[in-house]
């Protein structure tokens, strides 16, 4: 079971659509396994955007995703990366495909409404930038799951 930190940016909580946004997830069959609604600070942001450091728009991405609060969560299940980049669309909403969050809601790149982690090795580095441990529950939905 892998598991995936997902921002909801400070956009989405301004233009109301959490509950757009994590319906979505769930619906699809990831399981929230913990979830934090916060103000990031510079340092988190420097630490979660470290990957971007010296590119032309990481100075507007760290003053964005600081500019009001997040709501940050992991999910977990049957390849919870690739599921959730699916579901969130390309990057750049004219690329996004209908259907994704990004693709039905959004019109500019800086302002995509969600993050999700791009690999397995980086949602666990940034797990932990934004979770203890015992911030994360480990219980079974009552539907269960699919093996395959
Ligand atoms: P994210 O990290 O937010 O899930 O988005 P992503 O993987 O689809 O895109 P990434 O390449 O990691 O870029 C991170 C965020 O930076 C902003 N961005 N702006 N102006 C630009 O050319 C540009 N490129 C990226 C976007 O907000 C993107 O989500
Ligand atoms: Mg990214």
């Amino acid at each position: 079971m892998e598991r995936t930190l997902i921002l909801i940016k400070p956009d989405g909580i301004q233009r109301q659509m959490v509950g757009e946004i994590i319906s979505r997830f769930e619906q699809k069959g990831l399981k929230i396994v913990a979830m934090k609604f916060l103000q990031m600070s510079s340092e988190l942001a420097e630490k979660h955007y470290a990957i971007h450091k010296g590119k032309g728009f990481y100075d507007e991405l760290v003053s964005f995703i600081t500019s009001g609060p997040v709501l940050a969560m992991v999910l977990a299940g049957r390849m919870a990366v690739k599921q959730t980049r699916n579901l969130m669309g390309a990057t750049r909403p004219e690329e996004a495909t209908p259907g994704s969050i990004r693709g039905d809601h959004a019109m500019f790149t800086g302002q995509n409404l969600v993050h999700g982690s791009d690999s397995d090795e980086n949602a666990e580095i940034e797990i932990a930038n934004f979770f203890e441990p015992s911030e994360i529950v480990n219980y079974d939905l009552a539907t269960g799951s699919w093996i395959g």
